[in-house]
Order: structure tokens, then C-alpha cells, then sequence
């Protein structure tokens, strides 16, 4: 949810921040800028005497980078840019970071929402400032020339308007004044340092640092830094200074390239057996099928205790904690529930003893989940973390977790971090029944077919042509219904969330037995009915349901197990899935619907990668 990225070092920046653009383009896409301190022309040290210059455009990253052709580029060793999803105000240049004061040279991007900006707006409004946007960014930009003082320095200014604010940001701001200096904050929107040899990459992800470091600080809530090119100072906004956290990246570029695929989400979806292979990598001891999650040795005995779990995530983190649901009741027999966090924090959420809340998330940013977590452990709750983006918020927030370790995920439709979900939350939930009720070889089994899954989603991966044919015979269609029953009723909702995200289709995924009781008045010959009907202890009830779409007409695309004869007989299309346990199966069943609706999408003409109005981190509740 909008990308940052500054640099302050000896280089000329613009060419590296629009590299840095590109690569957190996925977390928005509706318009970008950029602005450059640049030198006034014969002074001798660079940034003595300085112009800030700025450049945005609506659109794609691309449409930038034509207007800076265009103008001739801009030049100077200082800068930052933005790539926006829009929150507050429409599409627009003027509404486009960064934003500037009408004072003192003032220039800031951000992400994340100022919650009392049209206060501040008002006040700085009768103070007689003019703001050119609709948006709550310029407010703060504003703010900060309000209350610069050549005397203090950015870092002051900022900090003062700091304290004024509420809401969520992350800022990267620079000066005209003070043209040597750099100065970032964090509340809530993700933001790190890249740390190099007197030069500074800053960015809300890792993707846009590691061309050029790979050492890195993660900024904590409330934090200010002040960089310069010999250094930086950490402080809070009464400007105690602070004892940074530097840490080692451990992303390689190569991971953040797409690698000889038309698109990221394809190239993920094919990763997905390597995806869960890492997963469970140096988890499974074999020697004994014992669960080993170093994440959670610390709290195993509180864990074990637990007489509720609460799971809760968004979107497609949502399903797996669904799945999530049903593993920890069946495997480790705990009562579990899956709760949206957008919802969990807005209820009066009952939190008694030993109530465990695990929060899935892929980016470990989504600010609903966040929300969620930080009520849960208010009321008490021990907070887990089931998350991909090594450092993320949730995973420093929480008291243990279990990172499901599938490599940076850019397509903003997720995919490879579901599947990686599942898989975590089925060794939480085997490592949990072990110590309650799971028998050794019970255990020893799930584990063995839980090995085996990477091996069965690539005999899925071979069907790659099959499934884009299928795409293809029904892509005019535009009203889709996904059903399926137990663990692929959340892989249903899966499979209707990846077709309306990236396919404008419009698509409702239910239990497969709900459908009677009202959608199906929908089911005409006009509409595809995708069943998930893979063998296993509901298929029975699932080829009924089937044959009452059958019978009004509708079409049936099934996902279904290899050698199943009679499926053949019911549906019009069917996509293979090798036979896999029940309670391991959405790992399977899922990657089908991901194929169709990527092809889908590519053949009615989408942008896979960046689908409309969508953006990959929703850093804003
Ligand atoms: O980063 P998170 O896993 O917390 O993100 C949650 C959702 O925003 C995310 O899954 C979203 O629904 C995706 N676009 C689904 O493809």
C-alpha cells in the first residue's frame, strides 16, 4: 500500500530510486513521483545551495520515467520517491506524492493514513497556508514547514508535527534548506534503512535496498531517523535518541526477478513445491517424526495449555486460517475459530485464560491483522505469528510464530504464501496434537504425506495446458460460483477470491451444501460451477450437490482425484489432483483454481501482477 523509497549518498539518485520504484510498484499503482535535491549550478560541495525539484505522473512507474525523458532527468545525490494507492483524493498529478509545503522547501512521501488530517488542514488553513491536493499527505507536509526552524533542523520539525498527528505513516522527508539531510518516521506503515558506505537506501521494503546493501534497520513504531551522509541518528518524537536494530537481509536478487515467467504470480504458483519444501525444511525430524519449531520452543508449555485459538488474517491469509481452523480442532483437538481482524478488534472479542491468537499474514504489515493482534494481547491473549516477511511488524509483535519461509511473494494476487500458510499451520497443529492427543504413528503418517505434497502440486503444475484450455472455454463467463465442503470450503473462497482479483470476474466461493439454500436460483447454462470433489469424506455429498447443478443446467468443472471414473460422468471439465489426505488437501486442490484464474486473467488481456484498484499491502485499516 504505496511504496517509498529515498537515497542520500555521493551517487545520482534518480536513476536508483526509479529502479526502487519498480520494484515496490506491486504495493500500488495509481500514480508515482519523484523529487530530487538538486545543486544550484557552480556551487562547489553538492547541496550547499540547492533547488528541489519534482516530477510525478499519473499511472504506471513507466509513465514517470517518460516524463523525466522528457525533461531531461533530474540530478542530485538526494532524493525520493513514491508509487501511490490512493486513499484520500482521486488519481491525480496533484494528488500524487511527494508533496510539498508553501514555505520552506518542505518535500515528503508517505504511506498509511493521518486519521486527523482535515483538523490540521483547518488549523493550518486559518494560518493561511494553500494546499493544492485532497489528500492527508500534503497536511503533513505542510505541517512540518509550519513548524520548521532553520535553527532546529528537519529532524525537530518533523518530530514536532509528529506529535500532533494520529493515524498510521511512514515518511521519508527532505528539505530545501537543509539539503544534506534526510529525515524518516514510522507509526504503524512499514519503512527500513538500507545501510551502505556513505550512502543510505530507504524503503518500505527490502526489494528496493538489496541491489545496493544488504545491511538494514528496521524502524519501530515512533521512531525518527536523521540521516546524513556520514551517519544516522535514531531517536523518538520527544527526541530521546534510541539504540537502532541493524540486521543482516537475507534476500538474494535473484529472488526478486522474475526468472524467464510472463508474470510474478506465475513464476509463484510454480514455485510452490520448492515453497513448501522450505516450509518444512529442518522441521520434520525423521529419525523419530518429532515437530521441531525453534519459534516456538520458548512458549510450548502455554501453547499446550491453550483452550481456545483464535486465527485471524485477510483475503487469501484468511483461508489458510480457515483451514487453519479445522486442522487444530482435528489434529490437535483445541476448539479453534477463524475470526477477519478487521472484525475481531470492532467486536468485544472474549479473551479468557489461555486463549492463543495466531495471526497469519503474508507481508506481516496488513494493518487489520495488526489491529486484531494488538487487541488480542491487551486482553491478555499469547500472540503467534504465522508470517512470511522475515522482520515484518507481526513478527516482531508477537510473543512466537513460525515464519513459513516461501521467499519474497511480488504478484499481488498471493499464492505460493497460501500454500506455505497451510503447511505451517498443519505443523503447528501436528506439533500441538503430539503433546495432547495424536498418536506417534499417526503422527509419523501425516508427516510422511505431508512430505509428499510438493511432489503431488508439481503432477498438478504438468497440467499447466489442460487447465489454460479450461480457462479459455469458459473466460466470457461472467458470474462464477466455487463450492466445496470441510477443508475445500476455504479453498473455494480461495479460488473465487483469485478469479475476481486478477480476472474481474465476478465469482462467489460457499460450502457446496449452502448452495440449496438459495444460490442456487443463480445456476442457469450460462453459469460454471467449479466443485472441488477430490476423494475424501464428504466427496459423497459433494457429487449430490454436483448433480443439482447438473440438473438446472449449469456447467461443472471439478476438481477431482486421479481415477475417479464417475466424476468423469458429471462434469464437463475436470482438473486432476493426485489423491491426498482430507486434511492436507487444499495444499493440492487450490493450485488448479490459481492456474485457472491466472490464465483467465491473461487471456481476457489483465495485468496479472497488478490488478486493478489493488495493491499488495494493505497498510491501512
Ligand atoms: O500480507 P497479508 O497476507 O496479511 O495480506 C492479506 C490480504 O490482503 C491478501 O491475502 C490479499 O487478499 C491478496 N490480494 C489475496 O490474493
Amino acid at each position: 500500500m504505496c511504496g517509498i523509497v529515498g537515497y542520500i549518498g555521493k551517487k545520482q539518485c534518480q536513476g536508483l530510486l526509479m529502479e526502487g520504484l519498480k520494484r515496490l510498484e506491486y504495493r500500488g499503482y495509481d500514480s508515482a513521483g519523484i523529487a530530487v535535491i538538486e545543486p544550484t549550478p557552480g556551487t562547489a560541495a553538492p547541496g550547499t545551495k540547492a533547488t528541489l525539484r519534482t516530477e510525478r505522473a499519473v499511472g504506471r512507474v513507466a509513465n514517470l520515467e517518460d516524463r523525466l525523458e522528457k525533461i531531461g532527468g533530474l540530478h542530485g545525490t538526494v532524493g525520493l520517491a513514491h508509487t501511490r494507492w490512493a486513499t484520500h483524493g482521486g488519481v491525480t498529478v496533484d494528488n500524487a506524492h511527494p508533496h510539498r509545503d508553501d514555505k520552506n522547501g518542505i518535500c515528503l512521501v508517505h504511506n498509511g493514513i493521518i486519521e486527523n488530517y482535515a483538523t490540521l488542514r483547518t488549523l493550518l488553513e486559518e494560518k493561511g497556508h494553500r494546499f493544492q491536493s485532497q489528500t492527508d499527505t500534503e497536511v503533513l507536509a505542510m505541517l512540518i514547514g509550519e513548524l520548521y526552524d532553520p535553527e532546529q533542523g528537519l529532524e525537530a520539525a518533523v518530530q514536532a508535527a509528529l506529535r500532533e498527528v494520529t493515524g498510521a505513516y511512514a515518511i521519508c522527508v527532505i528539505c530545501e534548506r537543509d539539503p544534506d539531510v534526510m529525515v524518516c518516521a514510522r507509526k504503524g506503515s512499514p519503512l527500513m534503512v538500507g545501510i551502505g558506505a556513505g550512502e543510505y537506501v530507504v524503503a518500505s521494503d527490502p526489494s528496493a535496498i538489496v541491489a545496493h546493501t544488504t545491511q538494514a534497520m528496521a524502524l519501530d513504531d515512533y521512531t525518527v531517523v536523521k540521516i546524513t551522509r556520514d551517519g544516522f541518528r535514531t531517536s523518538t518524537l520527544d527526541n530521546t535518541e534510541t539504540t537502532p536494530k541493524v540486521m543482516q537481509l537475507e534476500l538474494e536478487l535473484e529472488q526478486i526477478e522474475m526468472g524467464g515467467f510472463q508474470h510474478y504470480m506465475q513464476k509463484e504458483i510454480h514455485e510452490q513445491p520448492k515453497a513448501i519444501r522450505n516450509t518444512l525444511r529442518g522441521r520434520i525430524d525423521e529419525k523419530d517424526w518429532v515437530i521441531r519449531l525453534g519459534g516456538l520452543q520458548e512458549k510450548a508449555k502455554e501453547l499446550v495449555k491453550a483452550k481456545r485459538i483464535v486465527l485471524i488474517g485477510q483475503g487469501t491469509a484468511l483461508h489458510a486460517a480457515m483451514i487453519g481452523e479445522y486442522m487444530l480442532e482435528d489434529i490437535a483437538v483445541i476448539p479453534a475459530e477463524w475470526q477477519y481482524g478487521s472484525e475481531f478488534r470492532y467486536r468485544n472479542p472474549i479473551v479468557e485464560e489461555n486463549t492463543v491468537v495466531v495471526a497469519v499474514s503474508q507481508s506481516g504489515e496488513t494493518a487489520d491483522t495488526l489491529a486484531a493482534l494488538d487487541e488480542a494481547k491487551e486482553r491478555g491473549a499469547l500472540a503467534l505469528g504465522v508470517v512470511n516477511a522475515v522482520g515484518s511488524t507481526i513478527s516482531r509483535e508477537t510473543d512466537a510464530g513460525v515464519y513459513i519461509r516461501v521467499g519474497p511473494e511480488i504478484g499481488v494476487a498471493s499464492t505460493k504464501a497460501f500454500v506455505g500458510q497451510v503447511a505451517a499451520l498443519s505443523l503447528i497443529s501436528i506439533y500441538l496434537g503430539r503433546r495432547r492427543f495424536l498418536s506417534p504413528p499417526r503422527c509419523e503418517w501425516l508427516l510422511r504425506q505431508l512430505q509428499q505434497i510438493p511432489g503431488k502440486i508439481e503432477r498438478v503444475l504438468e497440467q499447466d495446458d489442460v487447465i489454460r484450455a479450461v480457462a479459455a472455454k469458459y473466460v466470457e463467463r461472467e458470474n462464477w460460483l466455487f463450492l466445496g465442503r470441510g477443508y475445500n470450503y476455504p479453498t473455494a473462497l480461495e479460488g473465487a477470491l483469485k478469479l475476481k482479483e486478477i480476472s474481474y470476474i465476478h465469482a462467489e466461493g460457499m460450502p457446496a451444501a449452502e448452495m440449496k439454500h438459495g444460490p442456487i436460483a443463480l445456476i442457469d447454462d450460462g453459469m460454471p460451477a467449479v466443485f472441488i470433489a477430490n476423494k475424501g469424506p464428504q466427496y459423497d455429498k459433494v457429487m449430490s450437490n454436483i448433480a443439482e447443478v447438473r440438473a438446472r443446467g449449469g456447467h461443472v468443472i471439478a476438481v477431482a482425484t486421479e481415477g475417479d471414473e464417475d466424476i468423469k460422468r458429471v462434469a464437463e471439465d475436470v482438473l486432476w489432483v493426485p489423491d491426498v489426505p482430507d486434511q492436507l488437501s487444499p495444499m493440492v486442490t487450490v493450485v488448479p483454481l490459481q492456474l485457472l484464474a491466472y490464465h483467465a486473467a491473461v487471456i481476457r488481456g489483465h495485468d496479472v501482477d497488478k490488478p486493478r484498484n489493488l495493491a499488495k499491502s494493505v497498510t491501512v485499516e
